[in-house]
């Protein structure tokens, strides 16, 4: 609506002062996104082959990496679990971001463009993990750290960051990157819905949300979480039959929400 408007005048302005060194977005900090839904998530799998073959790939393969996304509890943030391993010998730290636009089927990784950044931030100066609501929303290396061990994991909570469809800072639609330190780009995937953990509402049909179906509270398993073969260790997607109330009520929240 008027927002686009807005937003492309001041990405022109960004344009014209593109060399004067911002520490937050010109639209401002960050927002905290309040409004995921609880049991959507997505997915990012990096393929088989790099996209940049290099020294490091040149008889084939890839590094591997598969990011994860889920709402947090109260639909409050993101939960991201990261895993990278098979990776470069040289060429890093590694950087990982989500950027805005999606792979093609040729798995042009240039064709993604620029990172996620919906407050139209930039990239430079670079970020401060110390304030992460002044990053650039995709950059999640950035904010939480760059890939410097070999398989490197990580879980954190990104606020700003969302699994809500409509908002600027929704990535479900959109890619993630992996790149050396030099920025070139090593490997990049899509993000795509998967089915969700089974402790919250499934909402893994394009209208899940808008109809939701009560679940019997038999289906929540004992131990929650999301299929245990995937992950290790996963006290952020562990709901006991305390939180499987709360991850019900914000559903349902949501559900009422998208009625409106
Ligand atoms: C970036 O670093 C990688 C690994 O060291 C190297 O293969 C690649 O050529 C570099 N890219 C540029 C543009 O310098
Ligand atoms: C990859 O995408 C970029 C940006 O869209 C484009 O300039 C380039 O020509 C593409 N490369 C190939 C091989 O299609
Ligand atoms: C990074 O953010 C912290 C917290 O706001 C602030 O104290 C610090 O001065 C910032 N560092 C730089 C280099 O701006
Ligand atoms: C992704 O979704 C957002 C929010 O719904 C939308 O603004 C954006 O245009 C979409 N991007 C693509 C590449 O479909």
């Amino acid at each position: 609506m008027h927002f686009k408007s807005v937003t492309a005048l001041l990405a022109t302005a960004a344009v014209g002062i593109n060399a004067q060194e911002r520490s937050t977005g010109l639209l401002g900090d960050a927002k905290v996104v309040t409004s995921n839904p609880v049991g959507v998530m997505y997915e990012a799998v990096l393929p088989e082959t790099a996209f940049t073959k290099g020294s490091a790939y040149a008889d084939g393969g890839n590094a591997k990496g598969v990011v994860s996304a889920v709402a947090g509890p109260d639909g409050t943030g993101v939960v991201f679990k990261v895993k990278f391993s098979n990776l470069p010998k040289e060429g890093g730290p590694f950087k990982y971001h989500l950027h805005v636009a999606p792979v093609p089927a040729d798995g042009n990784c240039t064709a993604t463009l620029a990172h996620l950044d919906p407050f139209l931030r930039g990239e430079t100066p670079g970020c401060n993990s110390s304030a992460p609501a002044t990053c650039e929303v995709g950059d999640l290396s950035g904010k939480y750290g760059e890939v410097k061990s070999d398989p490197f994991e990580a879980t954190y909570t990104d606020l700003f960051a969302s699994t809500q469809e409509g908002l600027g800072a929704f990535f479900g639609n959109r890619s993630l990157v992996f790149h050396y330190a030099n920025k070139t780009r090593i490997s990049c995937a899509n993000f795509v819905r998967k089915h969700a953990p089974n402790n919250t509402a499934d909402c893994t049909t394009t209208s899940g949300y808008n109809k939701p179906t009560p679940t019997p509270s038999g289906t929540a398993s004992a131990t929650g979480g999301i299929n245990p073969s995937k992950t290790t260790s996963p006290p952020q997607y562990t709901a006991g039959a305390a939180t499987v109330g709360v991850g019900m009520v914000g559903f349902m929240a949501a559900a009422a929400a998208a009625l409106l």
